[in-house]
């Protein structure tokens, strides 16, 4: 087991990681000082697998617990999960002191989380993320938020959870294409952040791909410490974090041209990655032989390179303008500095697809 911790002075955590420390989650949550009854939210697939574990440890270290399940998948990341949620703690009575521990993915993770941001205008939770998409990604830094049916994260809020407990062995019943999507989220901290951990994913990612113990590890170790420092920067983004969103812009696009069908978040990610990184090569950069190299790591990981031959860039891009992000009909867009940096840049539309075509 390791810990990585998240320094926010009194919002401080840490995110403890290891293989089978699930069935541990109650004695780690006492030693951790977390007192009080325990609601635990999860979805009916994820329970199954791990919701006896989870109760089990918390009640025999001495916990009181309850369980709320809602629906799974991403359309019910909405208010109406949120109400199931507090419908339970106000059925089973939860005041101030009580804790949510969010078991699950992503969607999980943050309709929970916004959940004990909200109740009793504020509650403690912890994060047991069973996706590598929330391992390495979701369940570290406090974005919470719901889906409106306007856009997706439109009601939310920066909640830092109280501890992140990872339990590696839970990406062994995770299906592949679910694995693979998460995986790009990694190659996205070695792109932005550390050349060392890129040449690590290079040598590394077959291992990776047959889940080898020891490669997990370091990778979702590697790339929540990652992620913290970025987050310790400017935990409410207002600029540093947003370097988190390599590659989602064109993702986004992606994802919405699609209707939230065709493409996993950390799919359209991978594309989005390359066509950033080609935007960067444009712009004189990141050279053609780095391009070259983001390039096949994300086509090692079994993962979307390409913006698919039935969607004209033009199309993709339209939509960008409107997104929340954008700024005077310009798109604040995270470029990379060769393998292992970043910068910022503003971009029209227009401007986008006439340099990402101009490099096609
Ligand atoms: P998800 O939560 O929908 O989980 C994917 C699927 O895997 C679900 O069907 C789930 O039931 C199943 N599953 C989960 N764990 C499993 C396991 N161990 N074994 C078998 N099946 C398992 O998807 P996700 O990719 O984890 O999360 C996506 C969500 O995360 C999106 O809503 C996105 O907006 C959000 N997100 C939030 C942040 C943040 O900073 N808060 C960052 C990135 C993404
Ligand atoms: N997923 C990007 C962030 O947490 O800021």
């Amino acid at each position: 087991m390791q810990t990585v911790t998240v320094n926010l002075g009194e919002r401080s955590y840490p995110i403890e990681l290891g293989e089978g420390i699930l069935s541990r989650v109650g004695e780690i949550m006492k030693a951790r000082g977390i007192n009080g009854r325990v609601g635990i939210v999860s979805n009916p697939p994820v329970a199954e697998l791990y919701g006896d574990r989870v109760r089990e440890s918390l009640e025999a270290a001495g916990y009181d617990t309850a369980t709320v399940l809602i629906p799974e998948g991403e359309a019910h990341k909405n208010t109406a999960s949120l109400g199931l949620i507090y419908d339970a703690l106000v059925e089973h009575r939860f005041d101030r002191s009580a804790t949510l521990i969010a078991l699950g993915g992503g969607v999980i993770g943050d309709v929970t989380g916004f959940a004990a941001a909200t109740f009793l205008r504020g509650i403690g939770y912890v994060q047991l993320p069973t996706t590598l998409l929330a391992q390495v990604d979701a369940s570290v830094g406090g974005k919470t938020a719901v889906n409106h049916e306007h856009g997706k994260n439109l009601i939310g809020a920066f909640h830092q959870p109280r501890l992140v407990v990872i339990d590696l062995d839970t990406l062994r019943t995770l299906p592949r294409r679910e694995y693979a999507a998460g995986m790009a989220e990694v190659i996205k901290y070695g792109i932005i952040e550390d050349a060392a951990f890129f040449v690590f994913l290079e040598q590394e990612m077959d291992a990776l791909l047959r889940i080898d113990a020891n490669a997990v590890e370091h990778a979702v170790a590697t790339s929540c410490r990652i992620k913290a420092r970025v987050v310790e920067q400017d935990e409410r983004e207002t600029d540093r974090r947003a370097i988190l969103n390599f590659g989602h812009t064109i993702g986004h696009a992606l994802e919405a041209f699609t209707g939230y069908e065709r493409f996993l978040h950390g799919e359209a990610v991978a594309v989005g990655m390359i066509q950033a990184a080609a935007l960067s090569a444009g712009q004189g950069l990141c050279s053609a032989a780095e391009l070259r190299r983001i390039e096949a790591l994300v086509r090692r990981a079994d993962l979307p390179w390409r913006i698919p031959d039935d969607i004209a860039l033009e199309d993709l891009i339209a939509g960008m303008a409107l997104d929340k992000k954008s700024h005077a009909g310009k798109i604040k867009f995270v470029l990379c500095e060769g393998i292992g940096g970043t910068r910022f840049q503003w971009f029209s539309p227009e401007e986008i697809v006439r340099e990402l075509a101009s490099g096609l």
